[in-house]
């Protein structure tokens, strides 16, 4: 065997260092489901549902209902239990149906009568109603704090990039002249839109069913608000009954906030494989973010944005499976529910790498300018600028304007480019006395003036787009300081949880 011919990367491999570490995080990203398999969903409920039990066993020493002793040995019993599942020493039994009957028969073990006193006032369909909530609202500010430093990238090469000129198109055809900052300051207003939605989702995620019980409520004395408290929820989800059949409106919830944002990954990733073809060859993709074939030595695949594409048709099955499955139930709860763990576990693993791949993908994308700007060239997307400048020199309705450039673009098209005499002949033609100046002409014919005379808000005029960048700028760093801040309260909600368990012992 020839040792230079490596074994362990994909046939078509190629780089090294650093290089080799982004080429390996996108053949993961590509390759997900074809070699990955999945974990149980509620193993990653494990975390979470030991949480539940801590704030439970906190409410129901509290109320008494639990001796002295019996905390004190239910709380040395949840730390050992934590700490045994955090070195991997914890695994699910399958044979206990669920993590809920697994974390209760760990400590039944350990710590006998006490585990089945712990679970007065409660029920599996608050526990893993409460478990998904903080498994959830884990991800969604995680995903959030992803999303912003993408944006804050974007918007630091929108700022270089608001004079590069290239066609912006309307039906796949061109249109007008735009700019790539432009462009990438459309990705942020519409990705912001998904971070606002995203809190949305967050705040309606952060709300307590513990002590909601079977949805009925209990007779134990047990605290709701101070549980609620305990695991950093903001606040409690008053009615029990929906505290408890309101779980799969979590993963919905979601999956309608992804499908909307995976709509917006999509359009970057078109924007990509597009403009990456060898037909336009705008933009050139780092070869290490793209991926090979196993018979073309030659290619440079855009793997990733199709991946892209596909993880958003299957975040779109994902809510129309929700929807479907929250429909058919009546009050109560009932065990469909449970269908929709894997569901909303898939989202996330799905979607979760999108923002890393984008930023590997964008840090190393090179623009060639040249060619964007030679593209703005022989398509007329000038006329529509011809006519609005003569109209407003003339006094002549813009329509009328209009058709004589119709008939000047006919005039030019073995050219491709509109020449000032037969914009004038059409003037003429149709009987108006108004000329085009070799001023206003030199003018129209330069793309870069084309986008400085454009001065609406939001235009792609780049002063316009730097006012664009500047208020994002501050959006984006005014939601980075709340996720901060709604992290770091959570993580702190935690540590005094756990020392008041500490303090039964
Ligand atoms: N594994 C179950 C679920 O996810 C837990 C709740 C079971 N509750 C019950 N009443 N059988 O829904």
């Amino acid at each position: 065997m020839n040792a230079k011919i490596r074994t362990h990367s994909p046939v078509w491999a190629h780089g090294t260092g650093k290089a080799k570490e982004v080429r390996e995080r996108i053949v993961a990203f590509c390759a997900g489901r074809d070699v990955t398999s999945l974990a149980p969903c509620d193993e990653a409920l494990i975390h979470q549902d030991i949480s539940t039990n801590e704030a439970a066993l906190l409410a129901l020493a509290k109320a008494g209902v639990l001796s002295k002793k019996e905390s004190r040995s239910l709380a040395r019993a949840l730390i050992d239990l934590r700490g045994q599942f955090e070195s991997g020493k914890f695994s699910l039994d399958p044979e206990l149906e669920d993590v809920h009957i697994n974390v209760e028969q760990a400590l039944r073990s350990t710590v006998g009568d006490a585990a089945g006193r712990l679970h007065s006032g409660r029920s599996r369909n608050d526990q893993v109603a409460c478990d998904l909530r903080l498994w959830h609202r884990d991800r969604i500010l995680s995903h959030i704090e992803e999303t912003l430093e993408l944006l804050t990238l974007w918007l630091e090469q929108a700022e270089v990039e608001k004079g590069t000129v290239l066609p912006g198109f309307t039906h796949h055809q061109r249109a007008f002249v735009t700019t790539w900052g432009h462009n990438l300051v459309a990705y942020v207003q519409a990705w912001l839109r998904d971070v606002e939605r995203g809190w949305g989702v967050f705040e309606r995620t952060n709300r307590s069913p513990i002590g909601a019980a079977a949805g009925f409520g209990t007779s134990w004395p047990l605290d709701r608000e101070w549980m609620a408290d305990l695991l950093g929820f903001d606040s409690v989800l008053e009615n029990s009954a929906d505290a408890v059949s309101s779980r799969i409106e979590v993963e919905t919830d979601i999956a309608s906030w992804m499908s909307i944002w995976m709509n917006h990954c999509s359009l970057v990733a078109q924007d990509l494989v597009l403009f990456s073809m060898e037909e336009f060859k705008w933009v050139r993709l780092a070869v290490e973010v793209t991926t090979g074939s196993s018979i073309m030595p030659q290619k440079r695949n855009p793997d990733f944005a199709e991946v892209i594409k596909g993880k958003a048709s299957l975040v779109h099955g994902s809510l129309a499976s929700l929807l479907s499955m929250a429909k058919g139930q009546p009050s109560g709860y009932h065990r469909d529910s449970q269908y929709s763990k894997p569901l909303g576990q898939d989202l996330w693993r799905e979607v979760e790498g999108v923002p890393e791949v984008y930023r590997l993908v964008f840090g190393s994308l090179k623009l060639d300018r040249k060619r964007m700007k030679e593209a703005t060239k022989g398509g007329f997307l000038e006329a529509a600028e011809w006519a609005d400048s003569i109209a407003r020199e003339s006094g002549l309705p813009f329509r009328d304007v209009y058709t004589c450039i119709g008939q000047a673009v006919d005039h030019c098209r073995k050219t491709g480019a509109l020449t000032r005499s037969a914009v004038n002949d059409a003037l003429k033609k149709n009987g108006f006395e108004h000329r085009v100046s070799a001023a206003t002409a030199k003018k129209l014919a330069s793309p870069e003036s084309l986008i400085a005379g454009r001065s609406t808000l939001g235009s792609p005029n780049p002063k316009r787009v730097q006012e664009q960048i500047e208020s994002f700028r501050a959006t984006v760093v005014g939601w980075k300081k709340k996720v901060d801040r709604t992290t770091k309260r959570m993580e702190r909600k935690d540590r005094e949880r756990q020392r008041e368990i500490e303090n039964l012992l």
